[in-house]
C-alpha cells in the first residue's frame, strides 16, 4: 500500500524568506536579556508595529492610542476593518482608563484569571480610538501571562492593540518564524520568545451581556469561567451568523492551510481516513494523527496525544504541511468534548472550512 502515496521531505523553503526579511528580529531567551526589549518598546511607543510572543499566539502590536498606527495593523494583516482588536496591558490597573466601568464579573476575572489567556469585553472609554473597536462601543482587554509580552508592554508605557500576527485567513503564528513568513517585510520588529504554550487564541468573554457570554472558546475554559462567575453562556456557533455576529472575527475564513482539509471527529476515524487516502490516490496527502502511529499508508504528522499538546502544535503543523506541498490534509480528532478540546474543535473545524466527518 505504501506505493500509493507520494512521500516528501521537509524542504529548505523556510530559510529562503529569512534572508528577505526586513523586520528586526530580537531574540530573548532569559530575563537577563530583557534590556534588549527597550528598542522594541520604543518602536511601539512611537507608533511602529512590533510582533511579540504571548502564551496563546504571537500578537501584531501597535500603540492602541494612535489611530493611524491601529489602521496600519489592519492594513499589514489584510484584516477587514469591521473586526475589532484586543487591547493588551501589563498591569491589572491599566484596564481602568480603557473602560467605562470594571463590572463585578470583570473584577473577578482580573483578580483570579489574569494574567492569562482570557479577554473580556466591556464598554469602552473615550480614550480608546474608534479604529481599535471597529467603531463599536465596547472594547476587548487582555493581560497576557507571557512575561516577555508584559515586560514589552510595560516598557513601552502604552496599551498595545494586537491581533494575532498572521496574514488574515492564515493559521495563527505560534513561533517567531511564522510571523516572519507572513509579515516580515511589513513590520518594524519581531520579538522572538520561542514557541507559545497554549497555541490557540485567548477565550473571549462578553461581560456586557447578561449572563456573560463566551464569544470565542480558548485557553481559559467555560468550566473555569462558570466556577468563577456562575451562569455563563457557552460558545455557540450561531454567534458566527454572518448577519449579526457577536464577535465579528468569528465569521471570517480562518486558520486555513492551502491544502484541502478534512477533520475526522471521534474515536473511530481510522477506516474513514483510509478510505479518503484511497480516494485521493496520487495526491500529496498528510494525515494529522493524535499520537504516534505507523498505520497510515502516507505521510503522517503527530500532533500529540492530548488535546493540550494537539492545540499547541496545530497551527505550526498546518504551516509545515503547506510548506511540504500537501494537497490533502486529513486530521484525526479523537478527543472528548469540554475543556481545551472545545477551543481545539472550534479552530480545527474552521481550518477545514467546515469539512468534518463525525466518526462516533
Ligand atoms: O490570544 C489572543 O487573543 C491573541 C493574542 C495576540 O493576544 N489575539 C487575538 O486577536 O487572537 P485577534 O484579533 O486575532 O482576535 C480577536 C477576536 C476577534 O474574533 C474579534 O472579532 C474579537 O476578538 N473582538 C475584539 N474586540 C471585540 C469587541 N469589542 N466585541 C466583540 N468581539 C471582539
Ligand atoms: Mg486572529
Amino acid at each position: 500500500m505504501k506505493k500509493n502515496c507520494i512521500f516528501f521531505k521537509k524542504s529548505g523553503i523556510m530559510y529562503t524568506w529569512v534572508n528577505m526579511m526586513s523586520a528586526k528580529m530580537i531574540k530573548i531567551t532569559s530575563k537577563t536579556e530583557y534590556d534588549k526589549l527597550n528598542e522594541a518598546a520604543n518602536l511601539l511607543a512611537k507608533g511602529e508595529l512590533v510582533a511579540f510572543p504571548t502564551e496563546t499566539v504571537y500578537g501584531l502590536g501597535g500603540n492602541a492610542l494612535m489611530e493611524d498606527t491601529v489602521k496600519r495593523i489592519y492594513a499589514a494583516k489584510g484584516r477587514p476593518s469591521d473586526n475589532p482588536l484586543i487591547v493588551h496591558i501589563a498591569e491589572k490597573e491599566d484596564v481602568y482608563p480603557l473602560v467605562k466601568e470594571v463590572t463585578p464579573a470583570a473584577q473577578k476575572i482580573l483578580e483570579n484569571l489574569w494574567p492569562g489567556p482570557v479577554t473580556f469585553i466591556l464598554e469602552k472609554s473615550d480614550l480608546v480610538p474608534d479604529a481599535v473597536t471597529a467603531g463599536g462601543k465596547t472594547v476587548a482587554v487582555r493581560m497576557p501571562e507571557h512575561e516577555i509580552a508584559r515586560e514589552l508592554i510595560r516598557r513601552s508605557g502604552v496599551p498595545v492593540a494586537a491581533p494575532s500576527a498572521n496574514l488574515s485567513g492564515r493559521p495563527s503564528p505560534t513561533k517567531a518564524s511564522h510571523v516572519a513568513e507572513d509579515l516580515g517585510e511589513k513590520i518594524a520588529c519581531i520579538v522572538d520568545g520561542g514557541s507559545c504554550r497554549v497555541g490557540l487564541e485567548s477565550t473571549v468573554i462578553d461581560l456586557t451581556s447578561e449572563p456573560p457570554r463566551i464569544l470565542r472558546p480558548g485557553g481559559v475554559t467555560q468550566e473555569m469561567l462558570s466556577a468563577l462567575l456562575g451562569e455563563v453562556e457557552g460558545y455557540a456557533p450561531k454567534d458566527e451568523d454572518e448577519n449579526a455576529p457577536k464577535s465579528p472575527g468569528m465569521k471570517y475564513k480562518h486558520y486555513a492551510p492551502k491544502a484541502y482539509m478534512m477533520v475526522f471527529d471521534g474515536g473511530n476515524c481510522r477506516n474513514n481516513i483510509l478510505k479518503m487516502v484511497e480516494a485521493n490516490f496520487g495526491k500529496r496527502i498528510v494525515v494529522l494523527t493524535a499520537g504516534e502511529t505507523e498505520d497510515y499508508p502516507c505521510e503522517t504528522i503527530n500532533c500529540g496525544e492530548t488535546a493540550e499538546i494537539y492545540s499547541q502544535n496545530l497551527f505550526d503543523i498546518l504551516r509545515q504541511a503547506d510548506e511540504q506541498g500537501a494537497e490533502v490534509i486529513l486530521a484525526e480528532l479523537p478527543f472528548e468534548k469540554g475543556g481545551i478540546a472545545t477551543a481545539l474543535r472550534n479552530r480545527i473545524y474552521k481550518s477545514a472550512g467546515g469539512n468534518v466527518m463525525l466518526c462516533g
